[in-house]
C-alpha cells in the first residue's frame, strides 16, 4: 500500500528537478552570451578609431603614431614592485611587538618586497628576529648595526634597496618606488630626511626611515663595519647620527629627495598630528631651508610618516589607499625621469673601494641582466675611476 504513488511523486519530482536544471543552463547561456555581446562593444568602445573607418586603417598604417598612454596606475605600480625591490626592514622590540609592529604587517608592510621585523625577541605571529643584542634606546646603535649585517647576509642578492623604519614609522610603499625609480642602486647614496647637526655631510634622521641602496649597505658592511676608524663601534650613540658618520666614511653620498618645490618627502613627524605646520624643533633641524614660499609641510609625494599609533596605520591606511572623491582623477600615471646627472654630486673613494665595487658589480648582482632590461644603464664602467 502506498508504493505505487510514491513512486509517481518520485518520478514527478524527478522531472521537475530536470527542467529546473534546464532552465539553469539556458539562462545561464543567454546571461553569457549577452556579456560578450557587451564586453565586445566595450572593446569597440575603447577603441580610438570608429568601427566604420577601422578596417581602412588596418590596412594603411596610420604615418603618425597613435597616443602613447601610461598603464594604469595599478599596472605600472606592479610593474615597478618587480622593478625596484625594496627590503623594508622595521626595527621593533618585544614590548611593541603587538601595540605597534603587527599594525605595520597589516598595513603598509605588505606592500614591501620582502618585510623583516628587527628585534631581540623572535615572534611567531610577527615573523621578528630576534638580534642578539640589548634592549632599549640607547642600544639603537648597535641593534641597527647587527640589523643591517643580518639583512647583508641573509637578503642581499635578491633586493636593490634597504628601507630602515621604526615601528611607528607609515610609509608609502608606491611613492617611495617611483621616487627610487630615478636611480641607479649601484650607486652609493642613501636618502631619507636629512638633518644638518652633528654630521658635516648630514644624516638622516632615523624616524622618517631611510632607504640605501645597494650599493651603500654592500660598502657600509665591507668597509665601514669592523673598522672602527670608519664605524664607532661603541655599543651606544644615536643610531641615525652612527650610520650617518659611518656611510660618509666609506663614500655614501646623503641624497637629496626633495620634490621639485623643496618639500621633505621623508617626513619624521605625522600630518595627523602636525599640519599644516610642522612641529617646532624641525626645521632649524633640516639640512636644506625649507621653501618659505610654501604653506604646506609635506609633500604631496611623500613617502614615510613619523610617531603614529596604532589606529592611525589604519587612518592613513584609509585615506592614501581606500578613500575617493568623485570626479576628481588624480592619479600619478608617469614615473619620474631617471636621474642622469646624480653621478657628478658622488664622492670619488679610494681606488679600493672602486675596485670593490666592480668586483661587487659582477659577483652580488646577479639580477643585472635579468630583470631590469629597460631601465638600467648597463655601463657599469663609471665605477673604475
Ligand atoms: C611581476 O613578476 C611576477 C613574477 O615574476 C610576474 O608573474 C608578474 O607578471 C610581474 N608583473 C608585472 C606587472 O610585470
Ligand atoms: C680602516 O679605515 C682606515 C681609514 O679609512 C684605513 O686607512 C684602514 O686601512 C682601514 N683598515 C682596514 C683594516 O681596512
Ligand atoms: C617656491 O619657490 C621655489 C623657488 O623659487 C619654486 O620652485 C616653488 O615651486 C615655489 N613653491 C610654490 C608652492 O610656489
Ligand atoms: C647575463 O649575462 C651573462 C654575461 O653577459 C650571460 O652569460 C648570462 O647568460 C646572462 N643571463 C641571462 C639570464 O640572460
Ligand atoms: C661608459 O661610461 C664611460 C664613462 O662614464 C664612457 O667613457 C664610455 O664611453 C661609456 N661606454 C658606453 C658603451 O657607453
Amino acid at each position: 500500500m502506498g508504493v505505487r504513488p510514491h513512486r509517481k511523486r518520485l518520478e514527478l519530482m524527478l522531472m521537475v528537478l530536470i527542467g529546473l536544471a534546464w532552465g539553469l543552463l539556458l539562462s545561464e547561456l543567454m546571461k553569457r552570451t549577452r556579456w560578450q555581446n557587451r564586453s565586445d562593444r566595450l572593446k569597440e568602445e575603447s577603441s580610438p578609431f570608429p568601427s566604420s573607418q577601422r578596417s581602412r586603417i588596418l590596412a594603411t598604417p596610420p604615418t603618425t603614431a597613435p597616443p602613447t598612454t601610461s598603464p594604469p596606475p595599478d599596472i605600472l605600480a606592479a610593474r615597478l614592485f618587480n622593478e625596484t625591490r625594496v627590503l623594508c626592514m622595521v626595527l621593533t622590540s618585544p614590548k611593541t611587538h603587538h601595540t605597534r609592529a603587527i599594525h605595520i604587517k597589516r598595513t603598509w608592510g605588505g606592500r614591501c618586497n620582502k618585510l623583516i621585523f628587527m628585534s631581540t625577541k623572535a615572534d611567531r605571529e610577527l615573523g621578528s628576529v630576534a638580534l642578539n643584542v640589548r634592549e632599549g634606546y640607547s642600544n639603537l646603535w648597535p641593534k641597527t648595526r647587527a640589523a643591517l649585517q643580518y639583512v647583508y647576509k641573509h637578503h642581499f642578492q635578491k633586493y636593490d634597496w634597504f628601507l630602515k623604519a621604526d615601528d611607528d614609522t607609515y610609509v608609502i610603499m608606491e611613492n617611495l618606488r617611483a621616487f627610487l625609480h630615478a636611480y641607479d642602486f649601484r650607486e652609493p647614496v642613501y636618502f631619507g630626511n636629512k638633518f644638518r647637526q652633528h654630521v658635516k655631510e648630514g644624516y638622516m634622521s632615523g624616524g622618517a626611515g631611510y632607504v640605501l641602496s645597494k650599493m651603500a649597505l654592500h660598502r657600509l658592511v665591507k668597509l665601514g663595519f669592523g673598522n672602527s676608524s670608519i664605524c664607532t663601534s661603541r655599543n651606544y650613540g644615536y643610531e641615525d647620527v652612527e650610520l650617518g658618520r659611518c656611510l660618509a666614511g666609506v663614500g655614501v653620498v646623503g641624497g637629496d629627495s626633495r620634490d621639485e618645490h623643496g618639500l621633505s618627502r621623508f617626513i619624521p613627524f605625522s600630518p595627523l598630528h602636525w599640519y599644516p605646520l610642522p612641529p617646532e624643533w624641525y626645521q632649524p633641524l633640516l639640512y636644506y631651508t625649507a621653501p618659505d614660499n610654501s604653506s604646506d609641510c609635506c609633500s604631496n609625494t611623500a613617502i614615510s610618516f613619523h610617531y603614529n599609533n596604532a589606529q592611525e596605520f589604519y587612518v592613513l591606511e584609509y585615506i592614501i589607499y581606500k578613500l575617493r572623491v568623485f570626479g576628481l582623477n588624480r592619479e600619478l600615471g608617469q614615473l619620474p625621469k631617471k636621474e642622469t646627472n646624480s653621478r657628478p654630486t658622488l664622492i670619488h673613494f679610494q681606488a679600493k673601494t672602486a675596485e670593490l665595487d666592480q668586483n661587487a658589480l659582477n659577483k652580488l648582482v646577479p639580477g643585472k641582466n635579468v630583470t631590469k632590461p629597460n631601465y638600467r644603464t648597463k655601463n657599469t664602467s663609471k665605477f673604475k675611476k
